[in-house]
């Protein structure tokens, strides 16, 4: 007998997976408050879906992942949530140091890494190692990351160098961004019901297809995934054109 109504799960093209997909890791805190546990038990979920589906994206075929962990606006903060958050980041990258190489990953960090803690940035510096061994899907991770911020720098560094105006191109600021080399987003996936960018990849999301959905950050299992890609695959794409 069926109670409810109960959504068929969307058959996927398999023929047309993003080769990137970044998504803002937003409902953490109501996650939490509606099963009446602290915030920082949401994060904690959060990042158990963050490593979920990043197998998942992966087992389909998606190249790049681009995860929002720490926005340069998150320092505001109860301090005792922020040490949550190093402390999630911390386990992390210390089971990536482990599995990483059989995993086939790469990990990238982008944002400004410099106030993080030393225990942090040691653990960076390894991951970094180990992905230059690695060819498999690249995890970034925007840590202390602001999309404005990012853009201010890349021009101070054109500056710095006295580059000639007339010579700068969009790919030469784009060479100066943290994300250099890395391929825009494909699609870029909003859970947690608000419908904003909250400075996040902001020049790279130019062409980006979005999807918003109310399911918070910590249910968005595969079956939710699926969901955000058939309605990608659902998209025609012209870039401005017709
Ligand atoms: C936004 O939800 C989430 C964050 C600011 C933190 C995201 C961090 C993690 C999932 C942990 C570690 C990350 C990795 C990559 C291991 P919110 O707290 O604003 O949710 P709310 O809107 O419901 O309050």
């Amino acid at each position: 007998m069926i109670f409810g109504k109960q959504e068929a799960r969307p058959v996927l093209d398999k023929t047309n997976i993003p080769v990137h997909i970044a998504a803002i890791m937003d409902g953490n805190g109501r996650w939490a408050q509606k099963r009446g546990l602290p915030r920082t038990a949401g994060h904690s979920a959060g990042s158990e879906a963050f490593q979920n589906a990043a197998e998942y994206l992966q087992s389909l075929g998606v190249q790049y992942f681009t995860v929002y962990a720490f926005s340069t606006e998150n320092w505001k903060r109860p301090a005792e949530e922020v040490q949550a958050i190093m402390g999630l980041l911390d386990r992390y990258l210390r089971k990536a140091i482990r599995e990483m190489a059989e995993k086939n990953i790469r990990l990238r960090f982008l944002g400004d890494l410099e106030p993080l803690p030393e225990s942090l940035k040691k653990l960076i510096a390894e991951t970094n190692e180990i992905s230059r061994g690695t060819t498999g899907m690249q995890v970034n991770v925007c840590l202390n990351y602001g999309g404005r911020d990012e853009i201010v720098r890349a021009v101070r560094s054109l500056v710095r160098e006295g580059v000639d105006p007339e010579t700068i191109t969009e790919d030469l600021l784009g060479s100066r961004l943290y994300s250099a080399d890395i391929p825009d987003p494909d699609l870029t996936i909003r859970p947690g019901g608000e419908l904003r960018l909250s400075n996040f990849l902001l020049w790279q999301n130019a062409y980006t297809e979005f999807y918003f959905t109310d399911t918070l950050w910590p249910d968005m299992d595969e079956a939710e995934l699926d969901k955000a890609i058939a309605a990608y695959q659902g998209r025609k794409r012209r870039f401005g054109g017709i």
